[in-house]
């Protein structure tokens, strides 16, 4: 049930950091990005986490070259074929992941297991019209992948007890701790996270507090490592605004429903940090916050 070929769909903030832990981990890792501009950056992204870890002295320098050394950056699907398990950390939206699944179910062996990143779609409806649905669950991570401990396993109504074991025993092999969701949106910690996040963008609509002000309140008053805004701008707000909606959608809400400041500043094109800009401007040396004309 050990895995030494991982496959992950998608270079992005996720996708890197998982391909990341798996290699480390001396697992053999192939990474597919579709969009040829971000692969470099995902490869560059990957590099940085690595040299802070050498850097601060818990991971040795040849520990990092050889786990460079075992990431193999996919320019196709087919890349993924002898695959043990495959990972999905592509857009979040459901017609995406369910094509890709459709793709690899034709590309990857038929004990190859599938595990998706979704932060709040159902597992059960990415793995709709494929041959063998019980081969699919959720292996939620979470941001950054390489400091965040927590795995949420999610086990649709379908999933195998073979698949189960397979990606809770690679959830080891990585280094993280498995927790069993059941698969409704937003499992565990977005359930309960995201409405903290929109009631944070709702708090600076009303004028509450300014940007730095509420995230400093959090951070010196609850001892949250990172304010809720500045999470917000880690996570990316087109993100965020997808999971929100996805929720809203499941569970009608309100606590769930994005607040307009967020939709029109992901419409301005500000995602946070991965755009260079969102609640901070994070262009310099240190993020600045942004006028937004409140
Ligand atoms: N790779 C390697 N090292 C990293 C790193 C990375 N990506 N990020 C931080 N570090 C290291 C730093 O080098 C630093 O090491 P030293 O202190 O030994 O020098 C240490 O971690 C602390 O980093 P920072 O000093 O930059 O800042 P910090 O103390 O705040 O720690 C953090 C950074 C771990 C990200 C912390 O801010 C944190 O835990 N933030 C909350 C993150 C969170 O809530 N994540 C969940 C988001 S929700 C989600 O992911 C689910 C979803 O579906 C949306
Ligand atoms: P991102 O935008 O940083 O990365 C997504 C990547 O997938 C992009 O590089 C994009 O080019 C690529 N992509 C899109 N469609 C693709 C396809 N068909 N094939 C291959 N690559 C494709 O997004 P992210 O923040 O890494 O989120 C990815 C997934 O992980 C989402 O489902 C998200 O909900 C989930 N997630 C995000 C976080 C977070 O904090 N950002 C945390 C946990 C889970």
């Amino acid at each position: 049930m050990t895995t030494q070929v991982v496959g992950v769909a998608g270079g992005g903030l996720m996708g890197s950091g998982i391909a990341q832990v798996a290699a480390t981990a001396g697992m053999s890792v192939r990474l597919f990005e579709h969009d040829a501009a971000q692969r470099p950056r995902a490869v560059a992204g990957i590099t940085r986490s690595l040299d802070r870890f050498v850097a601060k002295g818990t991971l040795a320098p040849e520990a990092r070259d050889a786990a460079l050394e075992r990431l193999m950056l996919a320019t196709s699907l087919d890349a993924l074929h002898d695959c043990d398990l495959v990972i999905e950390a592509i857009v979040e939206d459901l017609a995406p992941k369910q094509a890709l699944w459709r793709a690899l179910e034709s590309i990857c062996r038929d004990d190859c297991v599938f595990a998706t990143n979704t932060s709040s779609l159902s597992v059960v409806e990415q793995a709709a019209g494929l041959q063998h649905p019980e081969r699919m669950l959720g292996l939620h991570f979470f941001n950054p992948v390489p400091m965040m401990a927590l795995v949420e396993v999610v086990r649709s109504v379908r999933t195998s007890a073979r698949a189960l074991e397979v990606a809770t025993t690679f959830v080891g092999a990585v280094g993280k701790t498995a927790v069993v969701a059941r698969d409704e949106s937003g499992f565990i910690v977005n359930l309960l996270l995201v409405p903290y996040l929109l009631d944070a963008v709702r708090a600076l609509e009303r004028g509450v507090a300014t940007i730095a002000d509420l995230d400093a309140a959090m951070h010196l008053g609850a001892g949250h490592p990172m304010g809720p805004l500045t999470l917000l701008d880690f996570v990316g707000l087109d993100t965020v605004v997808r999971i929100a909606d996805i929720m809203f959608d499941q569970y009608r809400e309100t606590r769930y429903a994005p607040p307009p400041l967020l939709r029109r500043m992901v419409s301005a094109g500000y995602t946070g940090r991965k755009s260079g800009q969102g609640f901070y401007d994070w262009r310099g040396d240190e993020p600045v916050p942004m006028e937004l004309g409140l």
